[in-house]
């Protein structure tokens, strides 16, 4: 069997779901020729009712506008999207560019259909993304060249494409619950990975009764998961559990663990310094202390996560109630733009007296919670070893690993001479 691109993004979503009925909605860049698909599934069946296809694609337009912004098509898109927080909703110059994307770039339908103006792109033709000097006569400013400074003064046409974006999901989990009936959602693919878009869908889509339930890999490494599923169910027969555990992804932490011994290998190896917890219990209450007084934590436990998202076994801890926290990590930690989010990890009881509205959002598919564990450029760390030579090289204060504790004031291993600069 050969599990088509968006049938193995919708496998990797509902499968994983805890939902027997469900609506799925898959919205990506392009996958061989679709570019959005609504499916159903039901029982151990996944079936397509609906696609677009190329070059009708929502998350191309994201990518195109990433670009006029001066990042990296295919990795960028979420700086834009962190960019888009800095916009101004009020403005007359975001309203203006929103209506400039609609009236000219993109004409949406009330299904959430849309066709885009191929005279405004290139990527169809094998070009770059877009015809840059249309754009510019368009928003009647120039591209941001690529990773320079200046990136704010794009803000508003960011956040202009993310209410486009989140406009048309919106149009298209509606028309996937006309479609389907379904009262419960899935969601996947490149697009997916939008949080504010899915907080919207969330809300507004009409699926109130139950959850949405995005895959934590909506990109295509979750395609795997998907395809494998697929085959599972479709191709080999093989039955669905008829009460589904609640979260079939089993929070994602599918990734490599570290491993007895790692932590006594590097401590041989660097000659670095820890304090072990054996007789004193976990290191939680101690770094809890820490991080209260302002101290940055490097933070690695058991299995790393599958997916975009750090969800707290490779992360980065500071204390968000520090108002200069944001800047300093982005600057001295993570070596990247400073408009960057970050958001608080909390308590799920505490989500009322912080979150507007109180989204669950256990792998940061509804709201971003924390940030991974690497620097700018560079993937997130695995082991034990990546994580030593990260905290070495940015200088946080502590790293705690398992249960050892590492002061960074302690060690006295140079930063190791295969890293890369910052930036
Ligand atoms: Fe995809």
């Amino acid at each position: 069997m050969w599990s088509r691109h968006h049938l193995s993004h919708a496998a990797s979503a509902y499968y994983a779901s805890p939902f027997e009925r469900a609506a799925v909605l898959t919205v990506d860049g392009v996958g061989e020729w679709a570019t959005t698909g609504i499916f159903l599934g039901e029982g151990a069946r996944v079936t397509a009712l609906a696609e677009q296809v190329f070059p009708r694609s929502l998350g191309l337009l994201y990518s195109a506008v990433t670009h006029f912004c001066g990042f990296k098509v295919d990795s960028g898109e979420y700086k834009l999207t962190g960019l888009a927080a800095y916009g101004d909703p009020g403005s007359p110059q975001t309203r203006a560019l929103r209506e400039l994307i609609l009236e000219r770039l993109v004409d949406v339908r009330e299904d959430g259909s849309f066709v885009l103006d191929m005279r405004y792109f290139t990527f169809h033709r094998g070009g770059t993304v877009i015809d840059v000097p249309r754009w510019e006569r368009l928003f009647g400013t120039a591209r941001r060249r690529a990773e320079s400074g200046g990136a704010e003064r794009y803000a508003n046409l960011a956040l202009a494409v993310q209410q486009v974006t989140e406009e048309v999901m919106v149009r298209l989990a509606r028309h996937a619950r006309e479609l389907t009936g379904a009262d419960a959602l899935c969601l996947a693919g490149g697009v997916a990975l939008n949080c504010v878009a899915n907080s919207r869908v969330l809300h507004e889509a009409g699926f109130d009764r139950v959850w949405v339930q995005v895959q934590p890999a909506a990109g295509d490494a979750g395609g795997a998961v998907g395809a494998a599923l697929a085959a599972h169910h479709l191709a080999l027969g093989g039955p669905r559990p008829t009460a589904p555990l609640p979260d079939g992804m089993k929070a994602a932490h599918l990734g490599p663990d570290i491993p007895d011994g790692a932590v006594a290998d590097l401590v041989r190896r660097y000659g670095a310094h820890c304090t072990s917890y054996d007789d004193f219990g976990k290191p939680a209450e101690e770094v809890a202390g820490e991080l209260a007084e302002g101290k940055v934590v490097g933070w690695v436990q058991g299995r790393m996560e599958f997916g975009p998202r750090a969800l707290g076994n490779r992360s980065i801890l500071a204390d968000p109630r520090n108002a200069t926290a944001k800047s300093w990590l982005n600057a001295k930690i993570k070596a990247q733009e400073d408009f960057r989010p970050f958001a608080p990890s909390l308590l799920a009881e505490e989500a009322d007296a912080y979150l507007e509205p109180p989204v669950p959002s256990r792998y940061m598919l509804a709201a971003p919670i924390n940030t991974s564990f690497n620097v700018r450029g560079e993937p997130v760390v695995a082991t034990a070893d990546d994580a030593y030579r990260c905290f070495l090289r940015t200088g946080m204060d502590l790293l705690v690993i398992g249960d050892p504790l590492f002061r960074q004031a302690d060690q006295s291993a140079e930063p190791a001479h295969d890293s890369l600069p910052l930036d």
